[in-house]
């Protein structure tokens, strides 16, 4: 075997055991890169005597065709292998059906609170909200709340810790939606009607108390309002929310700071085996504080007491939802447990509407 026939049947054998494009790129390096042995042999040529030359040249040549072809089909064979093995592990069944997402449900409160705003909107009230950290001044002292209060220590509040030396006032998670009513007076001045729901904070936990609760505070100031027009408000508010025609309610005489006079408002209510009834029975359940709002309320919003008069409230909204869906345990409103959720939760679609009967 010549030389050369040697070199053709290596470089064959050698390209042929290639099992990969980076291997294959090695042969092709060691036969044609630019010092290899096939690269060198043809460069040799041009030393060569003329007859030695003819003789040579053409053999030189045709190795390097063959092996140049011999390289360039194995590099095909190994891509095609290549994708081969990509789509063997890529296999994808497109046939198959898709996964489905679960469905999330509307959480009782937030339903609850789509409802009293579609009330009392009806109502003329306008929506108006105030932020969870507040100020003492605006939770308690703008209420009549000194600081000395003895109403300040039922409130088990959530103190902030406050960095800066000149910060008058330390700031609290709000006990109670109330602070609302003074924001919204000194911003928009009397007249005002207006309800403020959202999530209210107290140091508590119990099967009837949280650390975080919700409650809906309602005011409307004017110069003529009464008593009368604050109970017909919230009669005609739970009639229309526990959708029963005889809603009776029971002012009970209490007592608030930032109310004179102030009540407690009990709803008529029975339970029958287990089954809570609004409007018939002979239980009380307590669903609010309200009132005449105190002068020194109006004042603290620089409005003048012998001009403007009128009530306001703070209903729990947690309550009422348990109330109306017969929910037992206030704590399992915030435990985000889907099973709960699914059954007591609504479609996104039940948009509470007054003329569509609230959503049921
Ligand atoms: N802020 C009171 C509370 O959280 C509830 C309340 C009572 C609000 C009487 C009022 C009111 O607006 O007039 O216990």
């Amino acid at each position: 075997m010549t030389k050369l026939e040697e070199l053709r049947q290596n470089y064959l054998e050698e390209v042929d055991r290639a099992s990969s494009e980076s291997e294959l790129e090695q042969v092709r390096v060691s036969a044609l890169g630019k010092k290899g042995t096939i690269t060198l042999e043809l460069r040799k040529l041009g030393s060569m005597d003329p007859e030695q030359r003819k003789e040579i040249a053409p053999q030189l040549n045709s190795l390097k065709v063959d092996v140049t072809q011999a390289i360039s089909s194995k590099k095909e064979a190994l891509v095609d292998k290549e994708l081969e093995e990509q789509l063997q592990k890529e296999w994808l069944d497109v046939t198959l059906p898709g996964r489905s997402r679960r469905q999330g449900s509307i959480h009782p409160v937030s339903q609850t609170i789509e409802q009293a705003v579609a009330i009392f909107s009806d109502m003329g009230f306008s929506y108006a909200e105030g932020p969870q950290i507040e100020t003492d001044w605006y939770n308690f002292d703008a209420l009549n709340m000194p600081p000395e209060h003895p109403a300040r220590q039922e409130h088990d509040t959530f103190f902030i810790k406050s960095d800066s030396k000149t910060a008058k006032n330390p700031n609290v998670l709000r006990t109670h939606t109330s602070p609302v009513q003074i924001r919204s007076m000194t911003n928009q001045g009397v007249p005002i009607r207006i309800i403020a729901p959202g999530r209210v904070y107290r140091c508590d936990y119990d099967q009837t108390h949280t650390p975080m609760f919700h409650q809906i505070e309602g005011l409307a100031i004017d110069k003529h309002l009464n008593m009368a027009h604050l109970k017909w408000t919230l009669e005609e508010f739970c009639r229309t929310f526990f959708e029963v025609k005889n809603v009776e309610l029971r002012f009970r005489a209490s007592h608030f700071p930032f109310t004179e006079p102030s009540a407690e408002v009990d709803i008529r209510c029975s339970w029958e085996k287990d089954q809570l009834k609004i409007g018939e029975g002979n239980d009380w359940l307590e669903i609010l504080g309200c009132g005449m709002v105190h002068p020194n309320v109006l004042k603290a919003c620089n409005v003048d007491p012998d001009k403007y008069q009128g009530f306001a409230f703070g209903m729990g909204l947690d309550r009422i939802a348990m109330l109306k869906y017969g929910i037992p345990d206030l704590r399992s409103f915030f435990e985000s447990d889907i099973r709960w959720l699914r059954h007591y939760g609504f479609l996104p679609v039940d948009v509470p509407s007054l003329h569509s009967g609230l959503s049921l």
